[in-house]
């Protein structure tokens, strides 16, 4: 789902990625995963802003925790060999499931990292893990 997205509805997946824990009890699995993925985005957009505006500890604080604990989610969350129409998951998560597993282990590890940061220029090289810990897995297990 690669669809631009309206601003308002950007804001409210935001504030949605606040209950994300729900997410996992939703019905559907397909968009269950989906939506924690939208939670880790919303999280590294906030985290993103943040590295190149003015830093926010409390802030930055509440988006790795949030982050982290959805990095933990990954797993259980692809556990159901499902697709749909919409989704970017490739056959190989449930072909080589310890795989992407160890992919899910190395955002956990990333956002623990980054739960140490205190200025600016530690949270963008943090960010960099972070964001080579999505891409890994990305380049390996998404559409
Ligand atoms: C362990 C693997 C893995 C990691 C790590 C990972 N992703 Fe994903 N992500 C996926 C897969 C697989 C999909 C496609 C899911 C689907 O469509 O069914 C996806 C989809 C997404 C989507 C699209 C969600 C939607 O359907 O609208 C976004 C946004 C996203 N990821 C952001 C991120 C960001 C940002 C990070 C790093 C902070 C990250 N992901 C880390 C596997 C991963």
């Amino acid at each position: 789902m690669k669809k631009k997205l309206p601003l308002a509805v950007i804001a409210l997946g935001i504030a949605a990625s606040v209950g994300f824990a729900n997410a996992a009890s939703h019905a559907d699995p397909v968009t269950a995963r989906m939506e924690l993925m939208k939670t880790i985005g919303a999280q590294a957009k906030i985290l993103g802003t943040i590295a190149k505006g003015e830093y926010d500890a409390a802030a930055v604080s509440a988006a790795v925790t949030t982050l982290h604990d959805a990095a933990l989610q990954i797993p259980t969350a692809f556990e159901t060999n499902a697709t749909n129409a919409e989704s970017e998951a490739l056959p190989k998560i449930w072909e080589d499931f310890s795989g992407f597993t160890a992919k899910a282990e190395g955002l956990q590890a990333a956002s623990m990292t980054a739960m140490n940061v205190t200025d600016a220029a530690s949270l963008g090289a943090a960010m960099g893990e972070i964001g080579g810990a999505c891409k890994a897995c990305h380049s390996n297990y998404r559409k």
